[in-house]
């Protein structure tokens, strides 16, 4: 069995969610306290077992290129300054190799993934969403990776959610269960409310097998008139049946302006710095909201 050695990380998304900020910024650039989510991302792909990774980008992204690239002038300027700490977490974000290839139209996130189709060739590969960052004991790839190994066949990681939230993903259709990983009768996108078969939701992390191309490679449409990646896996199941499995660790929505920020808070407070003085800042905020409740209760001016 060939290992996973590559990975493809979708980022051409316009991230209309976050504009203005977006505007002349790549949404992957947004940071989770000093890190670009992008960053989050990169890392856990490496961590996993990863040599090459592969960036599909599109117009405006170059600071992703950047970002990734070394910076001589402010690594200069931060020895020169005896800024050691600061310098060595410059250097991690350039110490790694990415490839990049441009989505030249916006039809997709399974199009996205197959612009990638000749860097990754015949071997299974992995796909990580920029607007999933997954914090596990064992990283959520390699948890991936791991099924594949043992079963040969694609594994798709999966979390529930609740019922209100089945319309903004991929939806499984369990089958059967051994441990946390399941046979799938159906994988359906972004399912209308109330239709969904299950709770359970994909979560931006994939291990697929090259065959996967023969069917991104029909190019049919999907929801929201896009061609989708989950409509291929399904197609991919029908052939030789695709697992999901339902990975271990906290899984934070940074694709959406509140999950954006509560990602933010949590990190923050797993910070010893900041910590204390957020929890102090949050207290005080809380305090003055109350305050301003209870004197629209009491129709007072606030
Ligand atoms: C994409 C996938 C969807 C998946 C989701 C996870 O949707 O198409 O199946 O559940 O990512 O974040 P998007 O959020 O890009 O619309």
């Amino acid at each position: 069995m060939k290992k996973v050695t590559k990975a493809i990380i979708p980022a051409a998304g316009l991230g209309t969610r976050f504009l203005p900020a977006t505007k002349a910024m790549p949404k992957e650039m947004l940071p989770i306290l000093d890190k670009p989510t992008i960053q989050y991302i990169v890392e856990e792909a490496i961590e996993s077992g990863v040599e090459d990774i592969i960036v599909v980008t599109g117009k405006g992204k170059r600071a992703i290129e950047d970002h990734f690239d070394i910076a001589f002038e402010l690594e200069h300027t931060l020895e020169a300054k005896g800024k050691f700490e600061i310098l060595e977490k410059v250097r991690k974000s350039s110490n790694v190799n990415l490839h990049y290839i441009r989505q030249k139209e916006p039809k997709g996130l399974g199009h996205a993934v197959w612009c990638a189709r000749n860097f990754i060739g015949n071997e299974p590969f992995a796909v990580l969403l920029g607007d999933d960052i997954v914090e596990a004991d064992v990283p959520c790839t390699k948890q991936l990776i791991e099924q594949y190994e043992r079963t040969g066949r694609s594994v798709i990681g999966v979390q529930m959610v609740g019922v209100d939230q089945t319309h903004r993903y991929g939806i499984v259709d369990p089958g059967e269960r051994v441990d946390n990983l399941y046979e799938v009768n159906r994988f359906v996108e972004k399912p209308p409310q109330g239709q969904a078969p299950s709770n359970l939701a994909i979560m931006g992390r994939y291990v697929l097998t090259p065959d996967i191309f023969d069917y991104l490679g029909q190019h049919e449409l999907g929801a929201g008139g896009e061609i989708q990646l989950t409509d291929a896996i399904q197609k991919l199941n029908m052939d030789q049946g695709v697992y999901a499995f339902d990975f271990q660790g906290i899984r934070y929505d940074v694709g959406e302006k509140l999950g954006f920020i509560m990602t933010t808070i949590d990190f923050a407070l797993r910070n010893k710095e900041l910590r204390h003085p957020l929890m102090t800042g949050i207290e005080e905020l809380m305090e003055r909201e109350l305050r301003k409740q209870i004197l629209v209760g009491r129709g007072e001016k606030v």
